[in-house]
């Protein structure tokens, strides 16, 4: 899992997490739901795993799900636009990239915004509040270089190249439209300010609406899950779902945080992952399995109901 193609550093991604979360999800599905899809991991490690042959991508930034759609189905286009506009930076390699968002900013054309993520700080996209795209170039590197990223692309093409759809609706209006096979991973925007425009991303979500939007899927009988809040040491950062949701929480661990290293302490991130009572009922079996083999990082946390533990 650790070999998969990934051809940008997103801020949030859950590339490195891919692998642990995949475990707790179904084996087999009809279709796999990325409702805030970002860089689409999960799907590129669902795919690896030949878990379903349909995927349904999603995100609100539409210049970045544009992105996927021609990394996926053009991957010839998209590698060979990426190395044209990289070997423009000549000496002014900052001042190139201040160039390029500047016309993507116009025009939000997909392919310049692929330099742009390659390019910028910790592949973080910031917006000011007129919605245009303005995080800084990382000045110590020059960009991934064009034939690793050709790989990357040619790879993830591989993997899901005729099996998406490619929408960028608000994920209230994608929820609506999903049918009772599909299988729902959720990973929103982390919880700045709730309802509050979040900088680091195109948008923040409102909390309240999320939880209903949750409720719905449930009364629906819908199989999901939700990378939400997490945990540094004791600290906990993002509201945690409400139990009324039946929802079962495991934790992650992420790793140690570099500042605790850095301060001589042994906190550990973790991030949650929630179960959605449908697939708690379709995985059982599964999950019992996989918790007796469990690796050290993971811990199942026995918060909501009645369910066996793995520990530490
Ligand atoms: C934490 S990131 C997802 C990261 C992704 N799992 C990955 O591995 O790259 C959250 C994503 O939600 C998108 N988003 C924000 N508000 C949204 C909304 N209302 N509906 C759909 N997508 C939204 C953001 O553009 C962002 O890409």
């Amino acid at each position: 899992m650790a070999n998969l193609p990934h051809p940008v550093q997103y801020q949030g991604s859950k590339r490195n997490l891919a692998a642990h979360i995949l475990r707790f999800l179904p084996n087999r599905v009809e279709r796999l739901i990325e409702p805030f899809a970002g860089t689409a991991s999960i799907s590129i490690a669902a795919a690896a795993e030949q878990r379903t042959q349909k995927f349904w991508l999603n995100d609100l930034n539409n210049p970045l799900i544009e992105l996927f759609k021609l990394i996926i189905e053009n991957p010839g286009d998209m590698a060979d636009a990426y190395a044209d506009i990289w070997s423009e930076q000549h000496s002014d390699s900052i001042g190139h990239y201040f160039e390029i968002r500047k016309k993507f900013n116009k025009t939000n054309d997909p392919k310049l915004f692929l330099y742009l993520l390659a390019r910028c700080v910790k592949g973080a996209v910031r917006y000011n509040s007129g919605g245009l795209f303005n995080q800084s170039p990382d000045k110590r590197r020059k960009g991934t270089k064009p034939a690793t990223m050709r790989k990357n692309i040619e790879g993830v093409s591989s993997l899901l190249k005729g099996k998406c759809q490619f929408t960028s609706l608000d994920y209230k209006q994608l929820l609506n439209q999903v049918q009772n096979r599909d299988f729902v991973y959720m990973d929103p925007p982390y919880q700045g300010v709730c309802g509050c425009r979040d900088s680091r991303y195109f948008s923040g979500i409102d909390f309240e609406e999320f939880v209903l939007a949750l409720e719905h899927l449930n009364e629906r009988g819908i199989a999901f899950a939700v990378s939400y809040d997490g945990r540094l040491g004791n600290k906990t950062f993002g509201r945690v779902l409400p139990e009324s949701l039946g929802l079962k929480r495991i934790e992650i661990e992420v790793g140690r945080s570099s500042q605790s290293t850095l301060l001589g302490r042994k906190e550990i991130t973790t991030e949650s992952l929630y179960l959605s009572p449908d697939l708690i009922s379709r995985q059982f079996a599964d999950l019992t399995s996989y918790t007796s083999n469990a690796p050290k990082q993971l811990t199942l946390l026995e918060k909501h109901g009645n369910f066996s533990t793995a520990t530490r």
